[in-house]
């Protein structure tokens, strides 16, 4: 692995300043359903709805929100749209990473002129709350990233979107922010890809890791981690790598028909409770064997937290010169072995657990097997 010292950006050199995430839309089979599940499950709040009931008659949109997170959750109404062909191809999955910029025609100029495929030109919507301009391009497989520009909106949303009440069923779990989302790309195209987020969106190599980094008896990948100008948005990039048997990649990309996003880190800043809270509302994580413990004081030594606590849960740990970060992995959220959920929280550390990544993905391989996709 190799962490490259982070070279600041001047806001005057980034061409494409980023707010953060603006938000994150899911196309889904059961747009209700799907609510349902994040708002139990995660805690996420239902703050905002658009369907026929406000005059959408062609999708339902659910939008639901913890601290700064806020997902999306889209399905069609009829069988012939967009929507339903996404879903179809792909099953549930993330459609658009949305992000906030202060001027969304800046940039999509910005991004369309250094060779981004166009798929949206900026344009105005408003309602009662104000305006606000969205733009799109295109990125890897299905995958989108719009440009919000919102500072003239106080709206709960979007204009077309009404808010909803106070959520009395969803209880937070301590979610505060997106810590980094991570795309799986095809054989040999993660530079391909890396390079789109150098040339195109102006991000800068933040760390990676080659096949002797991640890889376990049977299989492997690369990756690379892409950071904006200002660190807010992380986009690791994975892709293969040659091993004895069919990496978690390969099956992905399978499953989801071709690229398109891995998994979503939830940032807190109590992962026992978050996890606790998680786990008791029925969310399943991955497991690592005892033995994973027995050796975990003597590779992260002193940490805060109690590891008979840690095993408990099923909580990774690791440790860089700059601090440690604990971190632990959803089993895949949907049928398809395609999009989970790490939940991470930093103390200190900036990195991607590394000390980790054999255990882990003997944990995938695990289940792997148990589909009959090893
Ligand atoms: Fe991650």
């Amino acid at each position: 692995m190799a962490t490259l010292a982070p070279s600041a950006v001047s806001a005057k050199q980034d061409f494409l300043p980023l707010k953060g995430t603006d938000h994150v839309e899911f196309y889904v089979g059961n747009a209700r359903q799907a609510a349902h599940f994040y708002r139990t499950g995660f805690g996420l709040k239902l703050v905002a709805y658009s369907g026929p009931e406000t005059g959408q008659r062609e999708r339902a949109s659910y939008v639901l929100q913890q601290g700064k997170i806020r997902f999306v959750f889209t399905t069609s109404l009829r069988p012939d749209s967009a929507i339903a062909e996404h879903v179809a191809r792909h099953g549930d999955g993330v459609r658009v990473i949305a992000l906030e910029v202060d001027d969304a025609r800046h940039a999509w100029m910005e991004t369309t002129a250094r060779g981004a495929r166009s798929v949206s030109e900026p344009h105005e919507t408003a309602d009662e709350f104000g305006r606000v301009t969205t733009s799109s391009i295109a990125a890897y497989g299905d995958t989108l990233h719009t440009f919000v520009e919102r500072g003239h909106y106080n709206g709960t949303f979007l204009p077309g979107f009404a808010a909803e009440p106070e959520d009395a069923l969803a209880r937070p779990t301590g979610l505060k922010h997106i810590d980094h989302m991570v795309g799986n790309v095809g054989w040999h195209a993660m530079d391909e890809w890396v390079d789109f987020y150098a040339r195109v969106m102006g991000f800068q190599l933040y760390q990676h890791f080659d096949d002797k980094d991640i890889s376990t008896e049977y299989s492997a990948l690369m990756s690379k981690v892409m950071a904006n100008g200002n660190g807010y948005v992380k986009f690791p990039i994975n892709e293969p790598a040659e091993g004895r048997k069919k990496s978690q990649i390969e099956e992905y990309l399978e499953f989801y028909q071709g690229p398109g996003v891995q998994h979503i880190a939830l940032a807190t800043d109590d992962i026992l409770t978050t996890v606790a809270e998680m786990q008791a509302r029925g969310i399943e994580f991955l497991t690592v064997p005892h033995t994973y413990y027995t050796e975990l004081a003597g590779r992260v030594g002193r940490i805060d937290e109690p590891v008979e606590e840690l095993e408990r849960l099923g909580i990774l740990a690791d440790r860089d010169d700059e601090g440690y970060m604990l971190q632990i992995f959803t089993r895949p959220v949907e049928d398809r072995p395609t999009l989970f959920y790490e939940i991470i929280q930093r103390k200190g550390s900036r990195s991607f657990g590394k000390g980790n990544f054999k255990a882990l993905f003997e944990a995938i391989e695990r289940e792997q097997a148990l589909r009959g996709n090893l």
